[in-house]
């Protein structure tokens, strides 16, 4: 192949608002209207340690699919497509999260270059992102682990940490995704107040929290300094013991003959307005809030929040047996 066809242009088709980029492999029909050819446009920066190891996400189209996918070195003129693993260069798909990860190890001088993800539908290649990767002794942005985790609701932070010359530089926490940034400093009332930034210029870092996990949470972010960045996946599990629908603290309560007792009772929030008894196993007798008629001495009582208190008084000793509460078992 002739080096002039393969050589790469770079152009940006505004449509519909968004900016796709898209690019042909031999110059021919790319004098579309509202085609835009850019060189050396806004890049991504991504510095590593010699020797280091890295892994980018990149992004297709949910809904649609590419049938091809891959990563392109612009150095070597390469494509590497997804599912392919050789020691130091893996590209592996992912159809549940509509993204392909491209890991580099080993990172050597040699390795600095532009990089970019590209996907083919309908014969058409698209540039989904592109990034300048430059391999040196320090990296200017870094995270101590690239993949962080918690549970729905729990809090993670990330600290990134950034070179002295990096100091005044815009500083940010964004989703790849969509781009979307939180930034150090801004009381901008549109972000989230679940994510939390806060610089510690002394130590060089800034601190990203976040709080509340939700598990639509999960995915690629990035910390960005100027335009360095580094890559960090947040995962967020469902909690691993969800809490039972009603509870109890104890499935065992005694009281002297004509004492009373009282048993409390949780319900998760889905119980709030479901009805709520207690209930005599031996008989399947039971008594309800709103019928105090029924046994005077069994009052049961909803706080409508979390849990119904049912107090027994002047217990006789035929009361003794086993109850129900909801799903417990009392005796
Ligand atoms: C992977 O990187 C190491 C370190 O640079 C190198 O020695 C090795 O040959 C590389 N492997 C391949 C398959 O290129
Ligand atoms: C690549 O491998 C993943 C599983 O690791 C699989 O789900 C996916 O379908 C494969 N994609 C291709 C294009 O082979
Ligand atoms: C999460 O962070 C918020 C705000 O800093 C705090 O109020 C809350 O107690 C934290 N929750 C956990 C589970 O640590
Ligand atoms: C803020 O939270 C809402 C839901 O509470 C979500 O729909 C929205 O995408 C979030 N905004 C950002 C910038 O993450």
């Amino acid at each position: 192949m002739k080096t002039e066809q393969r050589k790469l242009t770079s152009c940006r088709l505004k449509h519909n608002g968004h900016v796709h980029k898209i690019f042909y492999i031999s110059i021919g029909f790319w004098l579309i209207l509202g085609v835009e050819c850019f060189i050396g446009g806004f890049h991504h920066v991504l510095t590593i340690k010699s020797g280091g190891s890295v892994t980018i996400p990149c992004h297709y189209d949910e809904k649609n699919p590419p049938q091809k996918k891959y990563w392109f070195s612009e150095i070597d003129q390469s494509k590497i497509y997804t599912n392919t693993s050789e020691e130091n260069l893996s590209v592996i798909d992912h159809p549940d999260q509509s993204l392909f990860t491209v890991t580099m190890r080993n990172l050597q001088n040699k390795h600095t270059g532009d990089y970019s993800c590209v996907v083919e539908t309908d014969g058409l290649s698209t540039i989904t992102y592109e990034l300048h990767l430059r391999v040196q002794p320090a990296p200017d942005v870094s995270v101590v682990s690239s993949s962080v985790s918690g549970h729905e609701g729990d809090n993670v932070s990330v600290q990134c940490f950034y070179s002295f010359g990096y100091k005044y530089e815009l500083k940010q926490w964004c989703r790849y995704k969509d781009e979307s940034c939180y930034t150090v400093g801004r009381t901008d009332t549109s972000q989230n107040s679940s994510v939390q930034i806060s610089d510690d210029v002394g130590r060089r870092s800034f601190t990203v929290l976040m709080t509340g996990l939700r598990l639509s949470d999960s995915g690629w972010y990035f910390c960005s300094v100027g335009e360095a960045m580094n890559p960090v996946q947040l995962t967020v599990e469902v909690p691993k013991e969800k809490s039972p629908d009603v509870s109890v603290v104890s499935s065992s309560v005694s009281g002297h003959e004509g004492g009373n007792v009282s048993v409390q009772c949780f319900y998760s929030s889905g119980y709030k307005y479901k009805l709520k008894q207690w209930c005599r196993y031996k008989d399947q007798s039971c008594y309800t809030m709103t019928d105090t008629s029924q046994n005077p001495s069994v009052q049961i009582s909803d706080d409508g929040r979390s849990s119904f208190t049912v107090l027994m008084t002047g217990l006789r000793l035929s009361d003794s047996g086993w109850f129900i509460s909801c799903t417990g078992v009392i005796q």
